[in-house]
């Protein structure tokens, strides 16, 4: 029951066409095909017309057997920038004799990509008056391109009151097509476009319900204006968590490519609308979908963010909804942010009133209630729909045994005996799952369910109100890591640690396409123009706003250096001043693994002090070092030549993983690894940082030197780091912090140091 139901909280989309259709030509395909732009004929005019003839010559050499003519449109997309080359709907002969062409290098199977499924702004404590807000004028004039299932552009939070004119720079377009029309963009959404060839070309008879950037699902609605959604008065979920809604950055602009669709999600159509991304000038790409379990240069995000990376575009991506087991993430990119998912200081309830008491529980019933007092009666187990229909006209109270599947039960027998409500005494961990209930039921925890059971065992004519549409903030401890968030390490990349941090992702409010309903209140449907939803596909917007204010503050910042900020900033300790706990290991203390680096300071990123950064040569240093065929490397670089001289796998990132896994090692013998990194003062002035390193069980982790001092502002400085460990650790994941603190006080650098005994394969 519990897994199902998180599944489906969690996993808010889950795009998977082929099991709904069946493809039309068998042996046809699509493929993303990568060429050797150096081996093009000076006499094609271009590269699209050199694709198209190489497409052609493959018809001729089957002319014989078929007799077909391959026309422009088995190519799909002709790539600018994400790849030198096409993507093309092929047989397997085709492939075949393609492999054979000029300049062909390699091909990769088209593939099915799924999503990752106000308050939020105060709980990261961004406000008006100092901090990252007004510092980089609340994003204005950044552009957040978002890859997604399309936009509701008549949504409040798409209003463009109060915004400057779009920046010169822009050169994307508001596209018109089934009920979108181009004038429905503005200063705030200032593009729109969608992208399905691809999906059309695997599904031929596919009828598209909606040949738009409109969305028909909401995710995307909800993610765009969760990263930079203007401010809209009096929003609310049916009345819980009512308040001014905005993204995280206000000023910035957004841009929608519509990729996900109702009918399903094609790889090369998300490749093509970051490539168009690219060329429109879009400063940060959001995405909160990807694919698990492939290698970098067989993702096509990791391939097509390269590309952006080069072009100093900023990416964040989501770490996935599969936790809380190891190496379930994805997006484990080097070049890439990947967040995880956590909770807020806020939940969402009723309150209940008997006698002289009352007390607070769970519940998120949209529907209206009645506020007077009603019988209630305590019916236990609640395990039976006759007895319970026998007192349909009170509100009954159960007592959930904990047992598995009991509070569903409970639940479900309520449900359908149609009682007047429905009260829960439970300590299911994933109650969470049923607060949004389509009849008036609240979640009690057992002291206050005792509480309410003393009074009716006590009461002649016991009776009880109940007061729903509240919402209760301050939660203590919060942030905690979700249960859902995907876990490190990274399938694609084990010697960089992920996911990078941690932001807001359970029960996020944004924008919702007002004709989409969000719940049901018994039978019926109920709408509204702002939902609640949970995710890491929520929390990835977060930080693509957050990295739009740091870009906006220091728009010199390379993505490695925006990264390196939001990383070491962030926060490790909860709002009780004890170490972030992880919902999906009881309550432990949270590891990188699952959090990365913490929970995002935006104020404090802004100032780092000093950052961590990287550029394109130290990712392909990475890839050569990853050994990868050249074919691989150049299909993420697209370069005609690489310089592999000098291959290393210690990327200068703001964190740091460590294996210790010799299963044959002797007894008592350790090994060391050792990191050199180097740090870049962005402050002017002059600081001297001393470094800290807290204990990490198992291993011994040295900083040389220990000291760094800086003259002026851009001056770099390096530093080893070791950490002594024995051949096979005994724990699996050990973690500390390495901290770089100025003299002042003033900047604290913080990374995670990993040590892991744990398989990476
Ligand atoms: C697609 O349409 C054609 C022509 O209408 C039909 O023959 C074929 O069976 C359809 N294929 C599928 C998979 O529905
Ligand atoms: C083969 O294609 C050519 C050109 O489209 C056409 O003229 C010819 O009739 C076709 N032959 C057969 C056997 O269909
Ligand atoms: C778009 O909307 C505007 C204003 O309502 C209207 O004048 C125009 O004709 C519409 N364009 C299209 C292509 O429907
Ligand atoms: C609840 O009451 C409000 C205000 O009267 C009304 O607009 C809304 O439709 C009601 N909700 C339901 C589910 O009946
Ligand atoms: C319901 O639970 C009670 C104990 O509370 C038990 O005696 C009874 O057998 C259960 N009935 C059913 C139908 O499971
Ligand atoms: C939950 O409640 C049940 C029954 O009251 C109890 O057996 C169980 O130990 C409780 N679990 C937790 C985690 O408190
Ligand atoms: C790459 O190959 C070298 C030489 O065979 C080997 O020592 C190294 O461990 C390999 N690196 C990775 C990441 O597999
Ligand atoms: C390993 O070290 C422990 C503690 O330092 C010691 O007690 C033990 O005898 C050593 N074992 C071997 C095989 O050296």
């Amino acid at each position: 029951m519990a897994a199902n139901h998180v599944k489906f909280l969690c996993v808010w989309l889950s795009f998977s066409i082929s099991s709904v259709f069946t493809i039309t030509l068998a042996q046809s395909d699509n493929y993303i095909v990568h060429m050797d732009l150096s081996a093009m004929p000076k006499a094609f005019s271009g590269q699209q017309s050199w694709y198209l003839a190489t497409l052609s010559s493959l018809s001729t050499s089957l002319v014989a057997k078929t007799n077909a003519t391959i026309d422009s449109s088995k190519l799909l997309y002709s790539y600018n920038h994400v790849i030198h080359g096409f993507s093309a709907s092929l047989t397997p002969e085709e492939l075949e004799a393609l492999k054979k062409a000029p300049g062909y290098i390699s091909s990769i199977r088209d593939r099915t990509i799924k999503a990752d499924t106000t308050h939020s702004y105060k709980f990261l404590g961004l406000n008006y008056d100092s901090g990252a807000w007004p510092v980089s004028d609340f994003g204005k004039d950044v552009i957040i391109g978002v890859i997604d299932t399309g936009v509701w552009p008549e949504s409040e939070s798409f209003n463009d009151g109060g915004m400057t004119d779009v920046p010169s720079k822009w050169k994307g377009e508001c596209e018109s097509g089934t009920q979108f029309n181009s004038s429905l963009c503005n200063k705030k959404l200032i593009g729109a476009r969608y992208f399905n060839k691809a999906l059309i070309a695997r599904n031929p008879n596919i009828t598209i319900s909606m040949n738009s950037a409109r969305d028909t699902e909401g995710h995307g609605t909800h993610t765009s204006t969760t990263a930079a959604g203007n401010y809209v008065k009096d929003a609310s979920y049916f009345g819980y968590a009512k308040g001014t809604a905005r993204g995280m950055a206000p000023g910035a602009r957004v841009a929608m490519y519509k990729a996900l669709w109702d009918e399903g999600g094609e790889s090369s159509d998300i490749m093509a609308a970051i490539d168009q991304a690219i060329t429109d000038g879009c400063d940060v790409l959001s995405m909160s979908l990807g694919l698990d379990q492939v290698q970098l240069y067989e993702d096509p995000i990791a391939i097509a963010t390269f590309a952006a990376i080069e072009k100093n575009i900023f990416v964040s991506t989501s770490a996935g909804n599969e936790g809380p087991d190891v190496e379930t993430l994805h997006n484990g990119t080097p070049w890439v942010l990947t967040v995880a998912a956590g909770t807020m200081d806020r939940e969402f309830g009723a309150t209940m009133s008997f006698g002289s008491n009352s007390v607070d529980g769970m519940a998120l019933y949209p529907g209206n209630f009645s506020s007077t007092q009603l019988p209630i009666v305590f019916m236990d187990s609640c395990n039976s729909t006759a007895e319970l229909r026998k007192v349909v006209d009170k509100i009954v109270v159960c007592q959930d045994p904990g047992k598995e599947d009991s509070l569903n039960d409970q639940f479900n027998f309520v449900q359908v005996a149609g009682n007047v409500a429905g009260i829960f005494i439970t300590n299911n961990s994933n109650v969470d799952v049923f607060t949004q209930a389509p009849f008036p039921a609240v979640f009690l925890e057992q002291k206050d369910g005792d509480i309410l059971v003393k009074y009716i065992k006590s009461s002649n004519d016991p009776k009880a109100s109940i007061e729903f549409k509240k919402t209760f903030l301050g939660t203590k401890p919060s942030p905690t890591v979700t249960s859902y968030t995907s876990r490190g390490p990274s399938y694609s990349c084990a010697s960089v640690l992920k996911p990078d941090v941690m932001a807001p992702g359970d029960s996020v409010l944004a924008a919702w396409p007002s004709n989409l309903g969000v719940a049901r209140v018994n039978e019926d449907l109920v709408y509204s123009n702002f939902n609640l939803l949970s995710g890491t596909s929520m929390a990835c917007p977060h930080v693509s706003g957050i990295a739009a204010l740091v870009k906006g503050a220091h728009p010199d910042w390379s993505p490695a250096a925006i990264r390196s900020a939001l990383m070491t900033t962030s926060d490790v300790t909860d709002n009780t001043g004890k170490p972030i706990k992880d919902v999906g290991r009881s309550l432990r203390p949270a590891d990188p693994l699952a959090m990365g680096a913490g929970h995002v300071n935006p104020n404090k990123a802004l100032d780092p002090g000093l950052i961590y950064d990287a550029s394109v040569q130290d990712y392909l240093n990475l890839l050569c070092a990853l050994n990868f065929t050249e074919a691989q490397i150049k299909t993420i670089t697209k370069s005609s030549s690489i310089d592999c001289s000098n291959p290393s796998l210690d990327l200068n990132y703001p964190s740091f993983i460590a294996v210790f896994r010799d299963v044959t090692a002797k007894a008592n013998s350790t090994t060391v690894r050792e990191f050199t990194r180097t740090v870049t003062n962005v402050v002017e002035g002059s600081f001297t940082y001393k470094a800290t390193v807290t204990p990490i069980k198992g291993v011994k982790v040295t900083v040389e030197p220990d000291v760094l001092v800086f003259k002026g502002k851009n001056e770099k400085k390096s530093f080893k780091l070791s950490i002594e460990g024995p051949r096979q650790l005994d724990e699996a994941v050990s973690f500390g912090y390495l901290t770089w603190e100025d003299s002042g006080g003033k900047h604290v650098v913080r990374s995670p140091v990993v040590a892991t005994s744990y398989i990476i394969e």
